[in-house]
């Protein structure tokens, strides 16, 4: 055995033996600097090469490099046992697998959807035609078909924004009555439900965005008794049998006689004077109703004499304050996920 052999044998014992006390990543790289390093022990030897016999250079750089090559392939192991412990250190302490999972957060349909679509299904329960309408309309089918002209008072309390000289997005969905007479014979039975605009100041009552279910039905004997019966059912099946209902009488160009129809306020049943709900009154408003006016009729194309019908428009977040005992019509548009939850 030459000096060199017993050096490089001497030199590896040492490594391996300062290799396997290294504890972590950080003592790995000292003891890769101690010995590969620039200045390490192994360039110490290498130095050595140069005061031997040239013809034993060749194989003294060879013996060295299959050293450094050895040495080399153990750091390499020892780091990667080193980043697999503490991979796995690292996943026994943040992940428990027996833990229960997190439930996923599940949506539900709006209240307003949930009034609008059960409302529809009581109608067509009752052989009527859901029908869908635009939103932006000519002032001839918000006004005009339903006996409204320019220069009527009433025009004031459905102004609403207009986006040209004649067209203005709807303030009820009124219009859909004129545009399914205009296109169909009677007997015509329809519901129409969807979005209204008006100029409204928003409060605990006012939107100034909001839903209205509309709802017309004309053939030959129609009577106040058949509207009565209907609305008193849909209310039955939206609040229970135990809320009352109430036909106010009242004005709409469009109908005659007209109604407005109450319930019974389902906070305090009309029996606190100072309550919030109903503003002491015992009543909470849900919309208009009435005998189709003979004028809307015949605009229609249809005969007053031979065809009579009833038409009535509720606003859907008013039917969900009532239904769902809410103090305030904002609570329906402000996405408050609690709220909502509670009336999934
Ligand atoms: C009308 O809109 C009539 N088109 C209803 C009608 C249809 C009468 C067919 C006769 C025959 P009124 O303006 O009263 O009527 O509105 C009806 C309902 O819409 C109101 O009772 C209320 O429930 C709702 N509503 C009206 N304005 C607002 C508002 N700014 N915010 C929330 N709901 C509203």
């Amino acid at each position: 055995m030459t000096d060199l052999d017993a050096t490089l044998a001497e030199l590896q014992k040492n490594f391996a033996a300062a290799a396997a006390g290294a504890a972590d990543e950080q003592a790995l790289k000292s003891v890769r600097v101690a010995y590969l390093g620039r200045s390490g022990e192994v360039t110490k030897v290498r130095r050595t090469i140069g005061k031997l016999p040239p013809q034993d250079r060749p194989a003294a750089g060879k013996a060295i490099n299959d050293a450094v090559a050895a040495m080399e392939a153990r750091l390499d192991e020892l780091q990667r046992q080193l980043e697999a412990r503490a991979f796995e250190s690292e996943l026994a302490a943040s992940i428990d697998v027996t833990f229960p999972a997190i439930p996923p957060q599940l949506g539900s349909v709006h209240p307003v959807r949930q009034i609008i679509e059960q409302s529809c299904a009581y109608f067509t329960r009752h052989g009527f035609a859901v029908v869908i309408g635009p939103e932006a309309e000519p002032d001839y089918y918000n006004f005009d078909a339903l006996n409204i002209p320019s220069d009527h008072p009433a025009r004031e309390s459905f102004d609403s924004f207009w986006l040209s000289d004649t067209v203005l997005l709807r303030p009820h969905t009124s219009p859909m009555q004129v545009r399914t007479m205009q296109q169909h014979q009677p007997p015509i039975a329809i519901v129409a439900p969807g979005k209204c605009f008006r100029r409204d100041a928003v409060d605990a009552r006012h939107l100034f965005q909001f839903h209205q279910v509309e709802g017309l039905l004309v053939a030959e004997g129609i009577h106040f008794g058949h509207l009565k019966g209907m609305l008193t059912g849909l209310c039955r099946e939206l609040f229970g049998a135990e809320q009352k209902v109430r036909f106010r009488p009242s004005y709409f160009p469009f109908t005659e006689p007209s109604a407005e129809v109450d319930t019974t306020c389902p906070k305090c049943g009309g029996k606190t004077s100072s309550c919030n709900m109903c503003g002491g009154s015992g009543w909470i408003e849900l919309g208009g109703a009435g005998m189709v006016h003979p004028n809307v009729l015949r605009e229609a194309g249809y005969d007053p004499d031979r065809y009579s019908g009833w038409a009535f428009g509720f606003g859907v977040e008013r039917l969900g304050l009532a239904r769902y005992e809410v103090d305030d019509i904002r609570r329906f548009i402000n996405s408050d996920q609690d709220f909502l939850a509670q009336l999934s």
